[in-house]
C-alpha cells in the first residue's frame, strides 16, 4: 500500500467541482439489486474501490456485472451464490448488505463475520436481531455468520440505535416477508431515502423513508429498474472545508445542500461563508473563524464522515472548540497524526478539545482511515510547505479522482506509488 500524496500547501482553492454519486448509497443499490432476476441499471456510480469490491462480492454470488463509466448493470437471475466469503468482505464491512436480498429472495445467505475496523467495533448486532425477528435462523460458526429462514413474516421491528446499516439491510430482508414490517428508530440518512426510492422504482411499497419509522410491503419484484444514485454528500462536505481551510472560494455541484445542511450551518457559525444552491452550495473561506462545538449524531445532525475534516478548520479557528464523537467509539486515531503537523488537540474520552493554532507545518503523515485521510489532505492543503500523506488507499475508497478534482480547482497535490 505504498502510494501516496504530496501536497505543497498554502495555496487557496477556487473554482468549480462536481461530486461524484454517492458511496454509501451505491453500494446498498447494488446489494438491492440482487432481490429482482431482472437488469437493474445504477447511474452516477464513483469509481471508488469499494464499489469495485461490491462489484466482486456480487460477482462471487453469480451476478452478472457490467460497468462502464458511471453506469452499472447488474443482473442476479438464477444465479447460485448465496455466500459473500472473508476475504471480500474483510476489505469492505457493507459487504453484509447482502444478507437482506439474499434471505428474502433464496431463504439463506452466509456472510463472513466482518471485523472491526480502525473507527470502532462496528458490531452487526441489531442487523441478526432484526433478521431473527422476521423468523431467520442465525447461526455464527467458523467466522461466518448463516442465514435461513423457510419464510420470513412481517412485523414490528425497534432498533436500539438508528443504525444506517441495520435499518438498509432490514428494508431488503422485509422485501422478501409476507406482510408489512415497520422499521422503528430506524435511520433518516439521504442513502436510506435513495434506497427507498429505488425499491419503489422496483415497484415496492416502502413509505416513512428518512422519519424514524418506516414501513416495507412484502413482495419481490419481478422487473428491473433504471436509477442514478444521489449525490456525495460527504465527498461534498470534505470540498466546502476544503475551501474553508485554504480560504479558497468553491462552487460545489451535484448534491442536494439539504443532505448536509446542518453541517454546512455549523461551518456558517465557525465563519465560512456559505450560499446554498440548487444543485449544490457556493462556499467561501474567511482569513478568521470563530471556535464552535461540534457533536456527531445520526443525520439530520452532524455526520460522522466530516468529522474528521471539521477538527482541521477547528484547528485553525480562534479558541477552544470541542468535538464529541457519539457515533463510533474510537474515531479519533488519527488526531496523533494531526498533532504532528502543529494542530493542538487533547482527547478526552469521546471528546476533542482542539486548541485554535495560528498555522499548520507540512509534515509526512498516515492516513488511518477514509475519512482521516481526507482531513490530513486537508490540512496538508492548509499547512506551510510540503505533507506527504501516506497509506492513500483508504482514500481510494471513497473518493474518485480525489488529487484530479483538487488539482482543477488550484491544489498542488500528485499521487506517487500506487
Ligand atoms: C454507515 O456505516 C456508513 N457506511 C459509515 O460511513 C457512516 O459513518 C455510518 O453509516 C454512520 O453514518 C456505509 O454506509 C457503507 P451504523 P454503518 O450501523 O451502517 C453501532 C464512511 O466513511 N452499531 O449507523 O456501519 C456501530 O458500532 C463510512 O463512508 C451497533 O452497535 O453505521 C457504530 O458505533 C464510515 N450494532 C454505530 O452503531 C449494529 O448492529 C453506527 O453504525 C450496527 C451498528
Amino acid at each position: 500500500m505504498g502510494g501516496r500524496f504530496v501536497i505543497r500547501g498554502g495555496r487557496p482553492l477556487s473554482g468549480k467541482v462536481r461530486v461524484s454519486g454517492a458511496k454509501n448509497s451505491v453500494l446498498k443499490l447494488m446489494a438491492a439489486s440482487l432481490l429482482t432476476p431482472k437488469e437493474c441499471v445504477i447511474r452516477n456510480v464513483p469509481r471508488i474501490t469499494d464499489v469495485e469490491t461490491m462489484a466482486e462480492v456480487l460477482r462471487h454470488l453469480g451476478a452478472e456485472v457490467d460497468w462502464q463509466g458511471p453506469v452499472m448493470r447488474i443482473r442476479s437471475g438464477e444465479f447460485e451464490g448465496r455466500r459473500a466469503p472473508y476475504h471480500l468482505v474483510r476489505r469492505m464491512r457493507a459487504s453484509i448488505l447482502v444478507l437482506g436480498p439474499l434471505v428474502a429472495r433464496f431463504g439463506e445467505a452466509a456472510v463472513a463475520i466482518p471485523g472491526g475496523c480502525n473507527i470502532g467495533a462496528r458490531k452487526i448486532d441489531l442487523h441478526l436481531k432484526g433478521l431473527q425477528m422476521l423468523g431467520a435462523e442465525v447461526i455464527t460458526e467458523h467466522g461466518y455468520i448463516r442465514v435461513r429462514a423457510r419464510r420470513l413474516r412481517g412485523r414490528d421491528i425497534y432498533l436500539d440505535f438508528p443504525s444506517v446499516g441495520a435499518t438498509e439491510n432490514l428494508m431488503l430482508a422485509a422485501v422478501g416477508a409476507e406482510g408489512i414490517t415497520r422499521i422503528e428508530n430506524a435511520a433518516r440518512e439521504p442513502e436510506i431515502q435513495d434506497l427507498a426510492d429505488f425499491l419503489r422504482s422496483l415497484g415496492v411499497e416502502v413509505r416513512g423513508a428518512g422519519t424514524p419509522l418506516v414501513e416495507v410491503e412484502g413482495g419481490l419484484p419481478g422487473k428491473g429498474t433504471d436509477h442514478a444514485a444521489i449525490g456525495d454528500r460527504i465527498e461534498a462536505g470534505t470540498f466546502a472545508l476544503a475551501a474553508a481551510v485554504t480560504r479558497g472560494e468553491l462552487e460545489v455541484e451535484g448534491v442536494n445542500p439539504l443532505h448536509l445542511r446542518l453541517a454546512l450551518e455549523k461551518m456558517a457559525e465557525a465563519g465560512v461563508e456559505v450560499e446554498e444552491r440548487e444543485d449544490g452550495f457556493r462556499v467561501r473561506g474567511n482569513e478568521r473563524y470563530r471556535a464552535v462545538d461540534v457533536a456527531t449524531l445520526p443525520f439530520p445532525g452532524f455526520p460522522t464522515d466530516l468529522q474528521p475534516q471539521m477538527m482541521v478548520l477547528l484547528s485553525l479557528a480562534e479558541g477552544v472548540s470541542v468535538i464529541t464523537e457519539n457515533v463510533f467509539e474510537s474515531r479519533f486515531m488519527f488526531v496523533g497524526e494531526l498533532n504532528r503537523m502543529g494542530c493542538d488537540i487533547e482527547i478526552k474520552g469521546q471528546h476533542a478539545v482542539v486548541r485554535g493554532v495560528g498555522r499548520l507545518s507540512g509534515a509526512e503523515v498516515c492516513a488511518t482511515d477514509l475519512r482521516a485521510g481526507a482531513a490530513l489532505v486537508l490540512a496538508g492543503l492548509a499547512a506551510e510547505g510540503v505533507t506527504e500523506v501516506l497509506d492513500i488507499h483508504h482514500v481510494d475508497r471513497g473518493y474518485e479522482s480525489f488529487e484530479e478534482k483538487l488539482r482543477s480547482v488550484g491544489a498542488e497535490i500528485s499521487r506517487v506509488g500506487t
